[in-house]
Formats: structure tokens, C-alpha cells, sequence
């Protein structure tokens, strides 16, 4: 049996004359960038989310970017973020000159929010927690630490499109969060796309003016900015996959909880734990295991693909050895991306699949054993 990673086709096929009936849409308005469809994306997310502002841009990179340095952060200062996730939510803090510190993670894979307050200087400015494979950091403790020290909270909630803690969507939280609509991200579009989501109207203002080239009205550049806009082909895509998307988390949810039902009797296998009162999108699903490498041979020789997320904690990558960030201060993430796997997981990912995954890794334990 063959067990896909991800699997975009079949979404696809689902929705297939929506989407293509939006796309030629776009392409007969030549509403190509910016406009309408855009706009009408942004109306739509933010309701749903309940903030009042959302700028769409072209990547959730430039979306922690602009956010961050629209929050007036840049040279000199620090911006404290979790020692786990992607190379955007580090490489765009240094993007605005500002240095990022990294804090190790906790035992829900997310920023270790007891170990914050070590990393608190004079010249922190913010933090920026990540709701990593679409787990809620724990943003209760994360914005009492922000106000105690007067800091901005910006959300990267890339992996997390509606996930939720006590009640209320991550995203919601901070001053603003930041989204990707990368096509793998749980609302996938056909490119690049992103946004910011925030109830700030004049930081709304300002992330929009400086997404594109400074100015809100053609030609009055107030100031100097970039180009970041998403396009009218993506946004229509976004705006026919959106109403989906609830069905979508809660089938990724259902598909965990029987991956972790199945898995939970391997003593060899850490499944992942859920925050209390949250609920979990899963973006991914990142089980841990002592014997990685042979587990990834094996199920890759049983037509099981899966994938690696990442395979380095952020402050051990070459980028990074300027900082010489103490090992000793990131056990915790050290340990997690020498163990984890990233096994098969999308909202159209049957039992049956899920099954026989679950039982290719049983017969490697039980081969080891012999
Ligand atoms: C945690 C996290 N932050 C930021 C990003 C950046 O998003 P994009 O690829 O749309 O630039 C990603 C994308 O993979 C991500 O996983």
C-alpha cells in the first residue's frame, strides 16, 4: 500500500469547478493584483476570525516581516521566539535589523513560555510565539509576561489557521498574528499567499501602506516599502476553499485522535500532546521516536512517505552560529529534532491508511525485538 504524506489532488478534484470557475473569473476581470478579490478574502477571514483588520500580503514571510516592522522593531533590538519552527519566524526578525533570541520549547513543541523571562533584556521589544504543527502556545502566560514587560506579541500562527485556546482562536491573542496560505498549509492557496490579521486599525494602515511600496492611494508614497500584495487568482482560490475549512481541521483532529488511539500502546512511540483546553489542527502529526532514522527506512520501504519537521532546532543552523546560543539553554529542542517523524496527515487521509501506518510501525518494533 501506498501512503501519500499530503495530498492536494484529491482536494482539488473536490472543489475542481469552483476553483477553475474563480480562476478563469479573475483571468476574464484581469483583476490580477490586488482589488476586489483580495479585499473580498480579507472581509471574509477576518470576520470569521472576530478581529477588525486583515491585510493580505504575499507570503506569511513577509507577513511576520511587515507586522514586526511596522511594530516600529528594527536595529538594537532583541525579538524572543521559540528555538523550534521555520527559518521565516527567525530570518525575518533579523530582516528589520533586530537580533532574534531563542528560547527552548515545552512539552507541547511550542515556546517554552517559563523559560521567557530568562531571556528578557533591555532591548527586548517582542516575542513571537509559534502555535507549531497547529498547537496553541500557551498565550495565556505569554501575554502576562508582554504586559509585565511592556512587550509586542506578534503570533505566527502559519501551521495554525483556527486552532484554539480556552475558547478563543489563536491569532487573537497578540497585537497582530501572521498567516500562510503556502498550497500545503491547512487553507492551501495555488502559490504564495499570506496575511496579518490584527485589531489594530492604525498598525492595519501602516502593514498595508508598506506591503505596497509605502503608499495607500497610487503615487503618495509616504514612505519607502516593498511589494507584498496578494493576488487576485490566490485570493479567489482562498475565498472558495474557506467556507471548507472547519471540516477540514476537525477531520485532521478526528485522524490524529486515531492515529493516537492506535499508537498510544507502543511504548516506543511519544504520540503528541494536547494543550489543555485547546483545540489542536494538526497541521501536522509529529510522533518521537529514539530510533528515527531506521523508522523513516522502513516506512519509506513500505510506501509510507513522511517528512522531517525540521531537522534542526533554528539556533544550530549555520545561519545562526553568529548568536553561539548556549546548547544548554535548549535541551528540549535538541532532543525533539533528533526524534521526530511527521507522519502522513490530510483531512482526506482515511482509517484504513492511518491503519496500516500505525501497524507498519508496529512489525519495526516488533522486528527489533527479534
Ligand atoms: C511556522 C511558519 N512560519 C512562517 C512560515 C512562512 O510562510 P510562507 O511559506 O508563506 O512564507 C511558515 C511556512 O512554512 C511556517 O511554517
Amino acid at each position: 500500500m501506498k501512503v501519500k504524506f499530503a495530498d492536494l489532488k484529491t482536494q482539488y478534484l473536490s472543489l475542481k469547478s469552483e476553483i477553475d470557475s474563480a480562476v478563469l473569473g479573475v483571468i476574464d476581470e484581469l483583476a490580477f493584483v490586488g482589488g476586489k478579490y483580495p479585499k473580498k478574502f480579507e472581509e471574509e477571514f477576518k470576520a470569521l476570525y472576530k478581529v477588525t483588520e486583515c491585510v493580505s500580503v504575499a507570503n506569511g514571510t513577509d507577513a511576520i516581516y511587515i507586522a514586526l516592522k511596522m511594530l516600529g522593531i528594527g536595529i538594537g533590538d532583541e525579538v524572543i521566539t521559540t528555538a523550534s519552527s521555520w527559518i521565516s519566524t527567525s530570518e525575518t526578525i533579523s530582516q528589520t535589523g533586530a537580533t532574534p533570541v531563542f528560547v527552548d520549547i515545552d512539552d507541547y513543541y511550542t515556546i517554552d513560555s517559563n523559560k521567557i523571562e530568562a531571556a528578557i533584556t533591555k532591548k527586548t521589544k517582542a516575542i513571537i510565539p509559534v502555535h507549531l504543527y497547529g498547537q496553541a502556545a500557551d498565550m495565556d502566560k505569554i501575554m502576562k509576561i508582554a504586559s509585565t514587560y511592556n512587550l509586542f506579541v506578534v503570533e505566527d500562527c502559519a501551521q495554525s489557521h483556527f486552532s484554539m485556546l480556552n475558547g478563543k482562536y489563536v491569532g487573537s491573542f497578540g497585537n497582530a498574528s501572521t498567516f500562510s496560505f503556502y498550497p500545503g498549509k491547512n487553507l492551501g492557496a495555488y502559490g504564495d499567499a499570506g496575511c496579518i490579521l490584527t485589531n489594530d486599525n492604525d498598525l492595519s494602515n501602516k502593514c498595508r501602506m508598506f506591503a505596497n511600496h509605502g503608499a495607500l492611494k497610487k503615487h503618495e508614497h509616504k514612505i519607502e516599502g516593498i511589494n507584498s500584495r496578494l493576488d487576485g487568482i490566490q485570493a479567489a482560490i482562498l475565498s472558495v476553499k474557506l467556507p471548507h475549512l472547519n471540516s477540514w481541521n476537525q477531520k485532521r483532529n478526528n485522524n490524529a485522535m486515531i492515529y493516537n488511539s492506535l499508537l498510544k500502546d507502543i511504548d516506543s512511540v511519544q504520540i503528541p500532546k494536547i494543550r489543555e483546553n485547546s483545540f489542536h489542527t494538526f497541521h501536522l502529526y509529529v510522533i518521537r521516536v529514539k530510533e528515527r532514522n531506521e523508522l523513516v527506512s522502513y516506512l519509506n520501504s513500505k510506501g509510507v512517505e513522511t517528512a522531517i519537521h525540521y531537522p534542526n532546532p533554528l539556533p544550530l543552523l549555520p545561519a545562526y552560529a553568529y548568536l553561539n546560543t548556549d546548547p544548554g539553554l535548549i535541551p528540549n529542542s535538541i532532543k525533539h529534532h533528533e526524534e521526530i517523524i511527521s507522519l502522513p496527515m490530510y483531512p482526506e487521509l482515511d482509517s484504513e491508511s492511518i491503519s496500516y501506518v500505525v501497524n507498519c510501525i508496529k512489525e519495526f518494533y516488533k522486528s527489533k525485538l527479534k
